[in-house]
């Protein structure tokens, strides 16, 4: 059966993003993509960086079985691992041993807007367990800084997020710093991305 979904978004970020992570991957090992939801950056990024294991996740089941289509589709099943099922708040992360050792990278893609602030924390905490020191978390997203919304369309987009759940929205850049700092991370790149988003990378000390 193919379960492939379609997101919109994700096809048009898909070079941009991908353009700037090339620049932070590592030469080998394992990333670990969170909220890959429906996979389609994650087979473009296994078939980009082929030098990495590129282990897609999402708590969402029907994401999950569109990642594993997408794979399938790309006939990449003999590099790519099958999708995980990972709620980064479901700590501790519960990951095969195999995984769990050879992950240098977390990638987490337009998640943190869409969940609570216990998320984002849950994902700082739970990263700080599987990365050693010097491995990064990138992050991609609309953001706030200093407070505010940098564009007019982003703060319709919050305001949008908030209606559908008033726990979700655009956080501010410097909150999430201040979390990364609690779970031993350090922020060494904040650059913008086209349509308004943030690339966060962060460096684990
Ligand atoms: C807006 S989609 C982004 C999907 C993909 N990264 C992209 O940019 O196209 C958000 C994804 O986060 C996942 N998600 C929501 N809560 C989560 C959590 N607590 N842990 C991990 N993933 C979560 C959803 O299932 C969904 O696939």
């Amino acid at each position: 059966m193919d379960y492939r979904l379609f997101f919109p978004a994700t096809k048009r970020n898909c070079n941009p993003i991908g353009d700037a992570l090339s620049q932070f991957l590592p030469q080998k090992g394992t990333v670990l993509e969170v909220a890959s939801g429906s996979g389609e950056h994650a087979v473009a990024f296994q078939k980009r960086f082929s030098h990495l294991i590129w282990q897609a996740s999402d708590p969402e089941l029907s994401h999950r079985k569109s990642i594993d289509s997408w794979i399938e589709h790309e006939r990449l099943n003999f590099k790519m691992p099958k999708a995980l099922d990972l709620d980064v708040e479901e700590i501790p992360w519960k990951l095969p041993s195999q995984i769990s050792s050879s992950i240098n990278t977390i990638v987490c893609i337009n998640l943190i807007h869409i969940c609570s602030w216990g998320c984002t924390k849950s994902l700082f905490y739970g990263s700080s367990f599987c990365l050693e020191k010097d491995c990064h978390i990138i992050i991609y997203g609309p953001f706030k800084a200093n407070g505010y919304h940098t564009s007019k369309s982003n703060e319709n987009f919050h305001k949008s997020l908030i209606n559908r759940n008033i726990d979700w929205g655009l956080r501010n850049i410097e909150d999430v710093n201040s979390i990364a700092i609690l779970n031993g991370f350090s922020m060494i790149e904040l650059r913008e991305m086209p349509s308004n988003n943030m690339l966060l990378v962060l460096v684990k000390k």
